[in-house]
């Protein structure tokens, strides 16, 4: 199947085709991913709870961001691959914010990258557009700002909310942005994002209205150890899978029935006599 683009992603909004995108986070996974046909691939940096253990997205750094979109880029040859931008890495500088986008760009091998926020990351946008840095957007219930949130809560329930939406949407547009990640907001109000702006959205908790669709590759499967959130819809349950295989493992070894002879080298008939001398 030919490589998908940001172009490929343009077109598929036009057409009124969804757009597949899902998480990965190591060579293993993104390679089953990519060849299940996902159009998009993020290395999100909700890696920092699902594969390192953190309560919270926040404490993941660029270079261990970077360390997991190497292992994935290897793996996928047809899904544009986006890099999240972690906490700390955009917030400060434009400056600085750039020359980290550029990392995940030449040593990461990322197509774009993600950050979070609406209006007030547009001249941000902008720069990184300027530099070459494709951008996605990600704007609602933004993980990262889980402090100011004061949790992780559905945005834009009010007037005042739904306006401002509305106007980051459009704000990250102007700017420049490729695409815009919808997550944690009314169905109604992402509807109403995706029918306004020109570029592609794809949501998570944000109904099915939007141009496309975004899970955590843990959450599809059951492997994030959490009761699932609402708009989660498990496709598998690999913690059984991975439970049953390790217990037969203890056991076996436990009982001696692994390795069997037949697992086992032996050495050629002459060595064997040796052997036995
Ligand atoms: O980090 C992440 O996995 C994300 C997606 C859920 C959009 O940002
Ligand atoms: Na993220």
């Amino acid at each position: 199947a030919a490589k998908v683009t940001l172009a490929t992603l343009q077109e598929k909004k036009e057409q009124k085709q969804p757009i597949v995108a899902l998480t990965a986070y190591d060579y293993a996974t993104a390679r089953l991913v990519d060849e299940a046909g996902v159009d998009l691939i993020l290395v999100g940096d909700s890696l920092a709870m699902v594969v390192m253990g953190y309560e919270s997205t926040l404490p993941v750094t660029v270079d261990e961001m970077l360390h997991h979109t190497r292992a994935v880029r290897r793996a996928v040859r047809r899904a544009l691959l986006v890099a999240d931008m972690p906490y700390g890495s955009y917030q400060v500088t434009v400056h600085e914010a750039v020359a980290n986008a550029t990392r995940f760009v030449k040593d990461g091998g990322a197509e774009a990258v993600k950050i979070e926020g609406g209006a007030s990351r547009a001249e941000l946008v902008e720069r990184l557009v300027d530099a070459e840095v494709p951008v996605v957007g990600h704007l609602g219930l933004t993980p990262q700002a889980v402090h100011r949130m004061g949790g992780y809560k559905v945005q834009g329930k009010t007037v005042a909310a739904i306006g401002r939406l509305l106007h980051d949407a459009h704000a990250l547009e102007a700017a420049g942005a490729s695409v815009l990640v919808l997550e944690g907001m009314p169905r109604e109000v992402a509807a109403r994002i995706t029918a306004e702006v020109g570029i592609p959205t794809i949501g998570i908790g944000a109904g099915p209205d939007c141009d496309g669709q975004i899970l955590v590759f843990h959450d599809l499967v059951n492997l994030s150890f959490a009761k699932p959130a609402k708009f989660v819809r498990q496709y598998g349950d690999a913690a059984a899978l991975f439970r049953e295989a390790l217990a037969g493992y203890v056991r076996d070894v436990s009982g001696r029935s692994f390795p069997a002879d037949s697992e086992s080298y032996h050495l050629p008939a002459e060595a064997r006599e040796t052997m036995a001398r």
